[in-house]
């Protein structure tokens, strides 16, 4: 175990005349907004929250903190679904929102450079201005930073399509604990010298390094898309629709599954959507194409009815506008508030192979019966990731706080067994780090806890995230 030093006023002089007074906060009502994310029901306060303005900065405050053993935690956006954010240990807050600009677009190479405090989907339709397209697309988009989806490696709908965030990452700045300050990878699309650190990074949860600047690769923007929301009576027959339309040699630019559950609260919390789900359904796809001819789209979307109609949908309802499209999305993007609006809940994010995605579904519902939870299941159908809410509704704390885990490993030990792991993109960070031991033996562990050691051999950065 490390054992950590408490901060003085020494420390809070240095910080002050690092980052500045006004960005430099103590008070327990200036401290509530960094102590949760939006991982349900945790609240840990750091002693002191730290806003630095640059890398220089942030090299300073961790260069004091590693002499000192004072744990720093790196936080993005706070929108985080696994507790990553979180100062477990208290100590140091280190937010990276005053590191908020977009630095270059280059528009010869489709490349854009930002700095980590930047919002999502305002690098999205910065981009988009010039014609280029950041496809990552996480539900928290309006309000996550990129350097969180760094962080977690965020997918999102489009993954199915374009991949997640370490697809697009091509070099990070990356403030070490000690305070160094490197740069992994290239400008280039190819990159086969040396190791893959900017992957290794990427994902790695703010365990490892501060990422202080980013450069990511582009695609042209896609100019046109289809967007239908087909129900189904039964939603293994929905689940099982999804590989076949791979399968039939097609792409969808989004293919996401959402339960009986997971829509009528959605159209519950959100009244102003208007979208009408027949009462009996059970499970709906909602499906996007795109690409730049609408033609080759329409016609993939024929092709799409013809697959469907194996699995006996119920009903197809196709999104005649921009504003039709824009409800459907609203609707899929909302589902995660209205489960928390609806009861606590713990959100598993299980990914399989897409094909066993119909005996992930299955298998969650037998073990919820065994143990005597109700889940709402929805998530990235294409990419066989299923958010699994297990819904605490009346069952009682004891069950809750204990009992539960035991239902939670058996659900992981069927995911790994079907070929899966524990998280498709909201991380382990605090919450599923007891679980690490079912997704991986004791070497695999201990090589990744060397690796930890490697670059924070104090264990100041992230502590208590990850690994048990
Ligand atoms: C979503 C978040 C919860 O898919 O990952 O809505
Ligand atoms: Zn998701």
């Amino acid at each position: 175990m490390h054992s950590y030093s408490p901060i003085g006023e020494t420390d809070l002089a240095f910080f002050r005349e690092v980052c500045g007074t006004e960005n430099v906060f103590t008070a327990r009502e200036e401290l509530g907004t960094y102590a949760h994310d939006e991982t349900e029901g945790l609240v840990f306060y750091p002693e002191v929250a730290l806003r630095p303005q640059n890398t220089e900065q942030i090299s300073a405050i961790l260069k004091h903190c590693n002499a000192r053993r004072i744990p720093v935690t790196p936080r993005g956006a706070g929108t985080g679904l696994s507790g990553g954010a979180l100062p477990v240990l208290g100590g140091v807050l280190l937010s990276t929102e005053k590191l908020n600009r977009i630095l270059h677009i280059d528009t010869q190479n489709l490349q854009v450079t930002t700095e980590p405090g930047v919002i999502t989907q305002v690098l999205q339709e910065t981009v988009a201005a010039q014609g280029l397209f950041y496809p990552p697309d996480p539900s928290s988009r309006g309000s996550c930073f990129i350097g969180g989806n760094i962080a977690e490696n965020a997918g999102g709908p489009r993954a199915v399509k374009y991949g997640v965030t370490k697809d697009y990452v091509l070099s990070l700045e990356v403030v070490l604990p000690s305070g160094e300050i490197i740069r992994t990878g290239a400008s280039t699309l190819k990159n086969s010298t040396g190791y893959n650190l900017t992957q290794l990074f990427v994902g790695s949860e703010g365990t490892l390094g501060i990422v202080t600047k980013i450069q990511l690769r582009l695609l042209p923007y896609p100019k046109h898309n289809l967007c239908m929301l087909v129900s189904f009576m039964d939603a293994a027959k929905a689940c099982e629709a999804v590989s076949a339309i791979f399968r039939a040699g097609l792409i969808p630019s989004a293919l996401e599954f959402m339960e009986k559950d997971a829509i009528d609260w959605t159209l519950r919390f959100r009244p102003e959507i208007n979208v009408q789900v027949a009462p009996e359904v059970q499970g709906h796809l909602l499906i996007e194409m795109d690409g730049t001819d609408p033609d080759y789209i329409q016609k993939q979307c024929e092709e799409l009815y013809e697959v469907l109609q194996a699995f006996e949908y119920h009903d197809i309802l196709f999104a005649q506008s921009e504003a039709e499209k824009e409800a459907l999305w609203k609707l899929r993007r909302s589902v995660a508030e209205a489960v928390k609006s609806n009861s606590m809940y713990k959100e598993e994010d299980t990914v399989v192979p897409r094909y066993a995605l119909p005996r992930l579904l299955q298998g969650v519902k037998d073990i919820g019966r065994k143990y005597g939870f109700t889940s709402v299941c929805y998530g990235h159908a294409g990419d066989g990731n299923l958010h699994v809410n297990i819904i605490k509704g009346d069952l009682d704390d004891a069950f809750w706080n204990s009992e539960l885990k035991k239902g939670i490993r058996e659900l992981f030990e069927l995911t790994v067994s079907l070929g899966g792991t524990l998280s498709g993109e909201h991380g382990i960070g605090w919450v599923q780090k007891e679980y690490m031991d079912i997704a991986f033996s004791p070497l695999e562990i201990d090589i990744q806890k060397n690796i930890k050691k490697l670059f924070d051999p104090h264990a100041i950065l992230n502590p208590g995230k990850m690994f048990v």
